[in-house]
């Protein structure tokens, strides 16, 4: 069995995205253009993946930094072409296997397709893929012969004016044995019009050899599709939005319109999920069953249990709420938030490494931050938690089923035991014991024969 070896071109500066990032750094779908291709060429299962970098080649490095998979870097410093740059990949990998080459800006490119030209290449040919485009543009064109065999691929900037009216075009991604590829590459020259070290030169080379170049159909437009400019780059984030939402479709959830969603990271859906309008969805998401997503929220990297409801304009970061819960409406759920069953967030109400226990309530207008707060908590509306004292965070633990009065000002650390009460308006600085009330205001003084005094002007007419 041939291992296989996938080298990614990523060395291009990317003139036509006028960007001071490097093309293949600009995000599609919330992640790096390149980070999609490597993350399909893992699904493959190759033995090394090989990066051409040459351009911000550093930052591209970067933005893997939490990779530890093992990617292979190759530093093109100048880009003669993508046959020059699969020739400095070629000198770190082995000879005793197939090579996959990828295209770092072409990032929807679908693992189906690669295993149909890894294939190829293990059967000994070389596997090209190819697509039929209605437009296409200056992309590489297919040159067949009589027979229907592909013979070669000549570039747009090469192409007589006959050729260009071909609409079968190269994708870029192709396989062979690594041993014939090798060989082929040092062949390789640069008398053409962009005086490159074309990759493409590599076809009329295999044909001459005899080794069949196998055309494998891109199972659509989008998957071979390159990204050169932001207009493309738009063209295609409206695709992957597309193929997620079915996919989350196809997996139980209902959206109210699937075109207006956008979904930035890897989502999981239980059954019976409703999500409507304009909801963001980012990083790691997963939804129990029956989540219900109101219009306009924002959730990013939280789990949230079976039944939940998430009401208009909440925003949930790196949370990990319960069932059944209640959040929002406009509401915002804070990294370090852990609610358990049943808690309701309601509107204006925010929370940051709190943990709400079972049934525990902040209907309206709080602040809890650095919490615990146990089972059946009521917390009024306009509760403070006051967590900070310009130089530290202190925590404050609310113990089950006490009752936290409107208004109350609670000036950490403080505890407050389970079931004790305490009185609205309060500004507290004193633990609070078991079955105690603590009014923390003052009093009220009722002041008699007050009257109410009067307009003066209205006096001297
Ligand atoms: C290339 C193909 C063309 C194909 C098109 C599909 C060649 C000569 N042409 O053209 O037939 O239709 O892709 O999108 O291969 N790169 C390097 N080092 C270099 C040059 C390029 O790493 O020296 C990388 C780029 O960063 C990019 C990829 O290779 O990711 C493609 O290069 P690009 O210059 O965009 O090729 P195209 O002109 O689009
Ligand atoms: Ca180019």
């Amino acid at each position: 069995l041939m291992p296989t070896d996938i080298v990614v071109l990523a060395a291009g500066k990317g003139t036509r995205m006028n960007s001071h990032i490097a093309k293949v750094l600009h995000p599609l779908a919330g992640e790096p253009l390149i980070h999609h291709v490597v993350h399909t060429a893992k699904r493959v299962e190759p033995r090394h993946i090989a990066v051409v970098i040459g351009h911000q080649g550093a930052e591209v490095r970067a933005s893997f930094a939490d990779d530890d998979s093992g990617l292979l870097w190759v530093e093109q410093q100048e880009q003669l072409g993508t046959g020059h740059a699969v020739k400095l990949a070629k000198e770190q990998l082995p000879d005793d296997g197939v090579m996959l080459i990828l295209y770092g800006d072409v990032p929807l490119i679908s693992q189906q397709t690669l295993t149909a030209c890894e294939n190829a290449a293990k059967n000994g040919n070389l596997g090209l893929v190819v697509a039929e485009f209605s437009d296409p543009a200056e992309l590489g064109r297919i040159i067949r012969d009589d027979t229907g065999a592909v013979r070669e691929i000549v570039e747009f900037k090469d192409a007589t004016s006959e050729q260009r009216q071909i609409s079968e075009i190269n994708s870029g991604i192709l396989a062979a044995p690594t041993t014939h590829l090798a060989q082929w590459l040092s062949r390789l020259q640069s008398n053409n019009a962009q005086q490159e070290y074309y990759l493409t030169d590599i076809i009329a080379m295999a044909a001459q050899d005899g080794v069949d170049v196998v055309p494998i159909n891109a199972v659509s437009e989008a998957e071979v599709t390159g990204v050169n400019d932001r207009i493309q780059l738009a063209q295609l984030e409206r695709h992957a939005q597309k193929q997620r939402v079915d996919q989350l479709m196809l997996a139980g959830a209902s959206f109210a319109d699937p075109s207006r969603v956008d979904i930035r990271g890897r989502i999981r859906v239980g059954k019976d999920c409703f999500i409507d309008a304009n909801v963001l969805l980012t990083g790691e998401v997963e939804l129990g069953d029956g989540v219900s997503i109101g219009p306009g929220c924002v959730i990013s990297d939280s789990r949230i249990g079976a039944g939940t409801q998430v009401l208009p304009n909440t925003l949930v970061d790196g949370a990990d709420v319960g069932p059944a819960c209640s959040l929002g409406p406009f509401a915002r759920v804070r990294p370090g938030s852990v609610l358990g069953s049943g808690v309701k967030i309601g509107n204006f109400v925010e929370t940051k490494k709190t943990r709400l226990g079972d049934n525990a309530k902040a209907s309206h207008l709080a602040y809890l931050g650095d919490a615990e707060i146990g089972r059946d908590v009521n917390v009024g509306a306009g509760t403070v938690t006051c967590n900070y004292d310009g130089v530290n965070k202190h925590r404050t633990n609310i113990g089950d089923g006490a009752f936290i009065g409107t208004n109350s000002t609670l000036v950490a650390p403080i505890n407050i035991a389970a079931k004790a009460f305490v009185a609205a308006g309060s500004a507290l600085t004193k633990d609070v014991e078991k079955d105690q009330l603590a009014v923390g205001r003052s009093r009220q003084r009722n002041i008699d024969g007050w009257s109410a005094p009067s307009n003066s002007s209205e006096k001297n007419t």
